[in-house]
């Protein structure tokens, strides 16, 4: 007799076997640059805390006050009674943070890119995506009625190509990660911003791993690249760099955002952000604001990092992001990649290694994300630790 349970047992085994599976770690501490798992106690290399906000004590601090004078939870969605003074003022934050008119706050970044194509764009217009853009924009443009185009990563060529193609189209919309979170490569948005002055489209950009350090002054993919007043929609997460808990957003023009309040799915049928995590968020945008130094640090990290590792010999995806992929290429480098990691752990730096379907087939990775709140010890410890690995691993020096 067919049971759900054998089925489902033999395709989770079809997993394993193609070493496909994602185990899950359990932390026993806070989110920091040092933590300790059920196993080992490490230095954390593999988190979106970019600039150390997951566990400051402003933001803690912040949070526990609104505990007890916004209670936990709000029990409703935003339209009917789940406003509170707090969401209205993260959403005022974040418009001038950024440098737009308006915002509106969902559950999520994949909340937000789940919510915005549907409503802005449908049968006669036209939506061109970026080939690596992040899963949530494709599901999000999939609920769209609008034609749908796909250009290779950051190739301008192909955009052109797809432009044209869309050319009679009513609304058309490039669609764009603000930095590629495998490879740490920032889209050129200057670029994009051209092509799309003269075709007359719009640009979105999902600057999440941005928002908060990239830029000078932490405003992002669109500040780093100089094109602040010509992207027309910033879409981004509060779970990565701006305290690292949850919500996500999407910014731009106020009748768009207006509009998203009447008819986003996610952001109608959804409950509100939680008062603790507003207010949290809210705490740590301020500090990003003014955080210069936590953004140096977080640079002199990254290219510390990054030229310890070159000495070294290690093949890095070159950049200035603090996403950094060590490349272990070739068929041999799945495996490579996954030992030299596990065997870092017992060296107390904890990494994580990516393959296949996750990058493209050849190019497995160890993604090391550097901190703020790491000190220039820490990254030395991590260099160590990489050598150490791969001479256990690969009995090379
Ligand atoms: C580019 C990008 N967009 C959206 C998301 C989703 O963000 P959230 O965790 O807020 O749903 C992520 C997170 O992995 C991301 O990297």
């Amino acid at each position: 007799m067919y049971t759900i349970k054998d089925d489902l047992t033999a395709t989770l085994q079809e997993i394993r076997d193609a070493g496909l599976w994602k185990a899950e770690r359990e932390l026993t501490s806070p989110q920091q640059a040092h933590i300790t798992t059920t196993k080992a106690q490490a230095i954390n290399f593999c988190a979106n805390n970019y600039l150390g906000l997951a566990d400051h004590p402003d933001v803690r601090d912040a949070a526990s006050a609104a505990l007890q004078e916004w209670g936990f939870g709000m029990a409703s969605v935003r339209f009917i009674c789940g406003t509170q003074e707090l969401h209205t003022r993260l959403e005022a934050s974040i418009s001038d943070f950024l440098q737009r008119e308006e915002t509106i706050l969902y559950s999520s970044c994949f909340d937000a890119n789940g919510g915005v194509f549907e409503v802005l764009f449908g049968e006669g217009d036209a939506i061109i995506s970026d080939a690596l853009n992040h899963a949530s924009l494709i599901d999000g443009i999939r609920l769209s009625k609008a034609s749908r185009y796909r250009y290779a990563n950051a190739d301008m060529d192909d955009l052109r190509l797809q432009l044209e193609a869309a050319q009679g189209a009513r609304r058309t919309v490039i669609v764009t990660d603000g930095v590629f979170s495998m490879d740490g490569y920032l889209a050129p948005l200057e670029q994009i911003c051209d092509l799309a002055e003269e075709y007359g489209a719009m640009v979105l950009v999902d600057d999440s791993h941005a928002v908060g350090f990239v830029g000078d002054g932490g405003r992002g993919t669109p500040e780093a690249c100089g094109v602040m007043d010509r992207v027309d929609l910033i879409t981004g997460t509060l779970g990565k760099a701006l305290g690292g808990a949850s919500g996500g957003y999407v910014t731009g023009p106020a009748e768009v955002v207006a509009l998203l309040r009447q008819r986003s799915r996610p952001y109608l049928f959804s409950n509100a952000v939680a008062p603790v995590v507003a207010a949290g968020s809210l705490k740590a945008i301020e500090i990003a604001r003014d955080a210069d130094d936590g953004r140096a640090a977080l640079r002199r990290n990254t290219s510390m990092f990054r030229e310890l590792m070159t000495e070294a010999g290690f093949d890095l995806l070159p950049g200035t992001h603090p996403i950094t992929p060590v490349m272990f290429p070739g068929e041999d480098g799945a495996r490579q990649a996954a030992q030299i990691a596990d065997v870092m752990l017992e060296h107390g730096v904890y990494v994580i290694a990516f393959s296949y379907p996750v990058v493209p087939q050849g190019q497995a990775r160890i993604r090391v994300q550097l901190s703020a709140a790491h000190s220039e010890e820490d990254v030395r410890t991590c260099v160590r630790a990489f050598i150490a690995a791969r001479s256990e691993v690969l009995g090379t020096d």
